[in-house]
């Protein structure tokens, strides 16, 4: 089924990493990680150099992760400021609008201005070292400035998409103790506008969440917003009388950088804290070798900046790296299906990074969109986000990259801060649909039930054995459930939450998740939280949420729902539930299938079987396995032969 696809030697040739340096380095990283990273962890500025590396143990009774410890740097200094002299005319960002007449270049010099103004501002704000500020921005030049700044002054970020609902927004301020909110007016997305700073005043009446003293409100659209003194303030008003030099805040390599909320198998969301300085030197390690970097390359990751991605690959990485990164504001399919490859050829990107939900939803509109691009430019094509279907693959590697771009398939979590398995392009041989081998210093690993640890071709649950620098250190304000969540399971052994394969050449397949986390259009999502938005409605008595195939989003949403006594299923009420969801968690969380439920399968102890659940959301109700353990398996019956058409 799986082509090989061979690193092209022409390809190989320029490439930084070629496949003996791959297999002398990657050695190298894993036996001897201390002197690797040590020599590694030279690639950024320190104000303070490093005399220890690396200080990790996944015990649980004696647990710790400290890469760099005694080192202190300034992670905008890393990402603006050193690359002044030699770069200060070179385009940092490219931006392109949402509308197709509207973009812009930064240079570096004009970023480190901007950055250094908001520096002051946020200081004349109160804001200091270790604050949290949270971000909920659409994708345009501040959002990149104020996570800059509040780098550059040791306060930590949290960015919350801006596709999140007022309560989702209020929760994670609550959680993180927020003392500022940067926000816009309006977001725009594909010609629709986006009713940000409404959803923050709706937000800070949630309760918990009294801990903000200030929003900076960015003019976006013009729009009319209700400005509430003095809690409100416009960004550009103040930005306008800050100075333009600001003195970086040297934090130590452990302080903590950001908080980026993220979807678990159980209850709320967690915050996912990374520190600065492994997290930098990862980040913009990886960024180079796998996008195989050069000076004069134009990067276009597509992601948003409330996610990882963002964070790791759109800014961070590329930034420190001192490359050129194009932020879109937009949408694939606006104003038409061809406007990936339009913006390629406007603004001549060689290097591409998107989510394969992306590909497939193009791949749908088949190759005209793509042909009316040159694309002649791209030189590299990545894939981040949900494993990706040969088939989607091959049409990216074809269509996309005319047969001449190698593809990175990038398999990572938001907890591991950047790659961890993927093919260096001039390297490693690809095969459409594995994430192949590790990076340097990443020790994979596919172990069993028991946690046995399994040799050669087989399949299981993917661990890794020893920390890498970019590793997440814990979940903001309960550092126990970091350690129990993924170091309890297995052990010794960082869990990834995911299953994979591992063939005959070593190569990893990713399988998805095994636990109740599900992946919607690269979006991860707990199916925790999207039962506990449908039962906070009034009329709902218990519901269950499971994943199933779907065609262009990987996983969609499929919810079974019982309503209480009294209460009767109809159309109008689908639609109500689906979108009170909507409402109460964000557009991404809406079920894509409801199906009324008189009762749901569970055990005699009152556990949810979800297996089965699985199989009649997947259409496939002879795998439903065994059922004997059930306390009432008539309800199974019921539920098959209500299955929903699709
Ligand atoms: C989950 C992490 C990585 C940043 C964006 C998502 C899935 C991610 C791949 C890939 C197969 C992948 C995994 C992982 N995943 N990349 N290349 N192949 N699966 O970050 O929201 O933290 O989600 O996304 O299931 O556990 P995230």
């Amino acid at each position: 089924m799986s082509t090989l696809h061979p690193v092209s030697p022409e390809f190989a040739a320029r490439a930084r990493v070629d496949k003996a340096a791959y297999e002398r380095d990657y050695a190298e990283s894993v036996r001897d990680p201390e002197g690797f990273w040590r020599r590694i962890g030279q690639r950024l500025d320190w104000t303070r150099p490093y005399t220890k590396v690396k200080d990790v143990s996944f015990d649980v009774d004696d647990f710790r992760i400290r890469w760099y410890e005694d080192g202190q740097l300034n992670l905008a200094a890393n990402c603006l400021d050193r690359h002044l002299a030699a770069r200060g005319d070179k385009t940092a960002i490219v931006w392109e609008g949402d509308d197709p007449n509207e973009s812009r270049r930064i240079s570096y010099r004009e970023l480190h201005a901007e950055v250094c103004k908001a520096a002051n501002l946020l200081t004349n704000l109160g804001v200091k070292k270790g604050d949290r500020v949270a971000i909920y921005l659409p994708m345009i030049p501040e959002a990149a400035v104020a996570m800059l700044a509040c780098a550059r002054i040791g306060a930590v970020h949290t960015v919350v998409f801006g596709g999140f609902s007022p309560d989702s927004l209020a929760g994670r301020i609550a959680d993180s103790q927020c003392k500022l909110v940067i926000t816009a007016d309006e977001g725009l997305r594909g010609g629709k506008k986006v009713a940000l700073k409404i959803n923050v005043d709706e937000a800070l009446q949630r309760p918990g969440t009294n801990s903000v003293e200030t929003v900076l409100v960015v003019k976006r659209t013009g729009g009319a917003v209700a400005m509430q003194a003095p809690r409100d303030r416009w960004w550009s008003a103040l930005m306008d009388g800050q100075k333009a030099e600001h003195e970086p805040v040297a934090v130590g390599a452990e302080d903590p950088l950001f908080i980026l909320y993220t979807s678990g198998s159980t209850g709320k969301p967690k915050g996912v804290l990374h520190s600065t300085g492994g997290y930098l030197v990862y980040a913009s390690y990886t960024h180079e070798c796998v996008f195989d970097l050069r000076e004069d390359d134009v990067y276009w990751c597509t992601a948003d900046v409330g996610w990882v991605t963002g964070h790791s690959y759109l800014l961070y990485g590329p930034l420190a790296n001192g490359a050129t990164t194009l932020m879109f504001e937009g949408v694939p399919n606006y104003p038409d299906s061809s406007r990936f490859w339009q913006v390629v050829d406007k603004h001549q990107v060689t290097l591409f990074y998107t989510a394969p939900t992306a590909i497939r939803a193009l791949m749908r509109e088949g190759e005209a969109p793509v042909k009316k691009a040159s694309r002649a430019s791209l030189r590299l094509l990545g894939s981040v986000g949900e494993p990706i279907n040969p088939e989607a693959w091959e049409w990216y590697w074809r269509v996309v990259g005319d047969g001449r771009c190698p593809i990175v398939d990038t398999w990572w979590q938001t907890e591991t801060g950047g790659i961890l398995i993927t093919p260096l392009p001039g390297a490693i041989d690809q095969k459409p649909g594995s994430a192949t081998l590790p990076f340097f210093g990443v020790k994979p690993a596919i172990v069993d039930a028991a946690g046995a640890i399994l040799d050669g071709a087989t399949e299981g649950n993917l661990v890794i054995t020893d920390s890498w620098p970019g590793q997440m250190r814990t979940v903001y304000g309960d550092h126990q459930r970091f350690i129990d969540t993924y170091f309890k399971t297995y052990p010794g052994m960082y869990f990834t939450g995911d299953g994979a394969r591992r063939d005959a050449d070593g190569y990893y397949w990713i399988t998805g998740r095994v636990d109740d986390v599900i992946n919607v259009s690269g979006h991860r999502l707990g199916t925790a939280e999207v039962e506990s938005a449908l039962v906070a409605h009034p009329k709902v008595a218990e519901a269950a949420v499971v994943g199933c195939p779907h065609d262009i989003k990987g996983q969609g949403i499929y919810a079974y729902v019982t309503l209480k006594a009294g209460e009767t299923p109809s159309e109008e009420l689908r639609k109500e539930l689906v979108a009170w969801v909507r409402k109460e968690i964000g557009p991404i969380a809406s079920p894509d299938f409801l199906q009324w439920a008189s009762g749901l399968p569970k055990t005699r102890s009152g556990k949810i079987m979800r297996r089965i659940l699985r199989k009649i959301a997947e259409n496939a109700p002879d795998q439903l396995g065994d059922t004997s353990t059930l306390a009432d398996p008539g309800v199974v019956q019921n539920l098959v032969d209500e299955r929903l058409a699709r």
